[in-house]
């Protein structure tokens, strides 16, 4: 017999929303700057579709293990991931953040200057594609955060590559989507544009990658997280079958 009575059962949502406050409860203490951001967002129409506590903290703890001190994210929104990101900054260190929306970008710089964190940061207003082919930074970005329109991940994540250095980490956001992504009946734009990506780096053998996909109260979804231009562990496995396959009479 099951402990739960399945009609009294928590729909999946509420059983995930759940977990993560649990969970929240002992590891990511209660943060007035990042409530503000979120109810600014709310009170100013933005949708809710930050990252969640939790993922903003997973970013924030990755940005602090490689030592980043220059970042890249693409889709703004109200700032809530650009504050959990610029927080893991040294205070000489740089974030620089793409928004299509002004409004948005307004948003975002209040509640960044609200958290202290708005000299770290700057918002190029326009559409991603465009102001990132503009960008030529003199020195490489250590992390890159892809967050915006989904169509346009691959064209974003190839912008990343060339301004990450060795060594550095792109995440993309979003690339799980409630499964439909891996669906054959979904071809939705936002579907059609991860697997676009991940088709492209099936074959990339500058950069490493998995997904892993998520549960919370942000509903099911995943990250990316790709480690560039260092050894594919994938392609090395092929190399090594090749290096160990005998020549006849040798
Ligand atoms: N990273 C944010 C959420 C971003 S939501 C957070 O977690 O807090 C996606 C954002 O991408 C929206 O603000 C949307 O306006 C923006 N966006 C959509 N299309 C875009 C484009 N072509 N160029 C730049 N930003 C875009
Ligand atoms: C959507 C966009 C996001 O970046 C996200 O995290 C969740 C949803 C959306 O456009 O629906
Ligand atoms: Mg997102």
């Amino acid at each position: 017999m099951s402990s739960t009575n399945p009609s009294n059962a928590p729909q999946p949502e509420e059983d995930w929303k759940r977990s993560d406050v649990y969970h929240n409860s002992f590891l990511i203490p209660k943060d007035e700057a990042l409530e503000f951001a979120q109810k600014n967002s709310q009170d100013n129409d933005l949708p809710a579709i930050a990252v969640s506590p939790a993922q903003g903290k997973l970013l924030n703890l990755l940005a602090r293990s490689i030592g980043a001190k220059r970042i890249l994210e693409v889709g703004t929104l109200g700032g809530y991931s650009t504050i959990w990101l610029a927080r893991a900054l040294p205070e000489d260190g740089k974030l620089v953040t793409a928004e299509l929306e002004q409004k948005h970008a307004d948003v975002a710089r209040a509640n960044l200057e609200h958290a202290g964190q708005y000299s770290k940061v700057e918002i190029l207003v326009g559409p991603a594609a465009e102001t990132l082919s503009k960008l030529k930074p003199e020195q490489p970005f250590d992390l890159a955060f892809i967050d915006a329109d989904k169509m346009s991940n691959l064209i974003y994540f190839l912008e990343a590559k060339r301004m990450v250095k060795k060594g550095g980490i792109i995440v993309v956001d979003n690339v799980v989507r409630e499964g439909r992504v891996a669906d054959p009946t979904c071809n939705h734009e936002s579907s059609e544009g991860v697997r676009k990506l991940l088709r492209h780096l099936k074959d990339d053998r500058d950069v490493d990658a998995t997904t892993i996909a998520t549960v919370g109260e942000k509903g099911y979804d995943g990250f990316l997280y790709a480690l560039l231009n260092v050894q594919n562990i994938a392609y090395s496995q092929v190399f090594t079958c090749i290096d160990i396959v005998p020549f006849p009479n040798s």
